[in-house]
């Protein structure tokens, strides 16, 4: 593995970060201070400051969830999430983001729990896009309910204005809908706000990061180191 990316697993930090700590001569492979980005650990111990570094391997999955499929990493009647994902039984995988059961589309499931607590905290201003079909008629005016924000009530019964979201809209039954938030079947109540109800509905992305759409429903991939980067400009 790159030296740059060691130090960026290994700490947690961006590549760019962890450029800039190779840079200023910190990190040693073995007795050697690393000089170049490109250079490789090959087994060797890493030291940053002569403090030998610990590599976690984190894994960074995006599923295409389908629908009846529960956004939990466990449940005695209904099937999860997790029950779709194969080979990574020994790692402790968090859900960023939970979609209904009868919601489809990215789901993102980390090992990296700071990351995914950051990604759902109502402190950050992480946009998650949606695109949302509908039984009435989307108007331009529905546009500017959504950016002003609406009253509704969250899943314990209490009252909250929905914080500034973003309608695209594509025709009259279909529009992208992006939210910073993630209460109890918001988007579902924001369309009944609107006079309307949601007859499908699908997560595109998460921040920066993008559903594949080569990605079946029911199909993962790992997320590249691209993908992972990306994500953290979010947090
Ligand atoms: N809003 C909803 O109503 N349902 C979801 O699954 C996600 C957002």
């Amino acid at each position: 593995m790159r030296i740059d990316k060691f130090v960026c697993r290994a700490l947690g930090v961006t590549r760019k970060e962890a450029r800039d700590i190779i840079k200023s001569g910190r990190v040693k492979i073995g007795t050697k201070v690393a000089i170049k980005n490109d250079w490789n650990v090959n087994g060797e111990d890493v030291f940053l400051d002569d403090n030998k570094l610990n590599f976690k391997e984190v894994y960074y999955l995006m599923l295409n969830k389908p629908k009846g499929y529960l956004s939990a990493t466990f449940d005695n009647k209904l099937p999860t999430v997790l029950d779709l994902i194969k080979g990574y039984d020994k790692v402790n995988l968090s859900i960023v983001g939970r979609l209904d059961m009868d919601t489809v589309g990215l789901i993102l499931l980390t090992s990296d729990g700071k990351m995914a607590h950051q990604l759902t905290s109502p402190k950050k201003t992480c946009f998650k896009k949606y695109f949302v079909q509908v039984d009435g008629k989307f108007t331009i005016d529905d546009i500017e309910s959504c950016k002003k924000g609406m009253d509704l009530y969250d899943g314990k019964g209490k009252l909250y204005h929905t914080k500034p979201a973003k309608l695209e809209i594509i025709n009259e039954h279909e529009a992208y809908l992006s939210i910073s938030e993630g209460k109890y079947h918001q988007i579902k109540k924001m369309c009944h706000s609107l006079g309307k109800e949601v007859i499908y509905l699908k997560r595109i992305a998460i921040g920066n990061l993008i559903l594949d759409e080569n990605l079946k429903e029911g199909e993962y991939r790992e997320l590249t180191d691209e993908e992972i980067e990306r994500l953290k400009e979010n947090i």
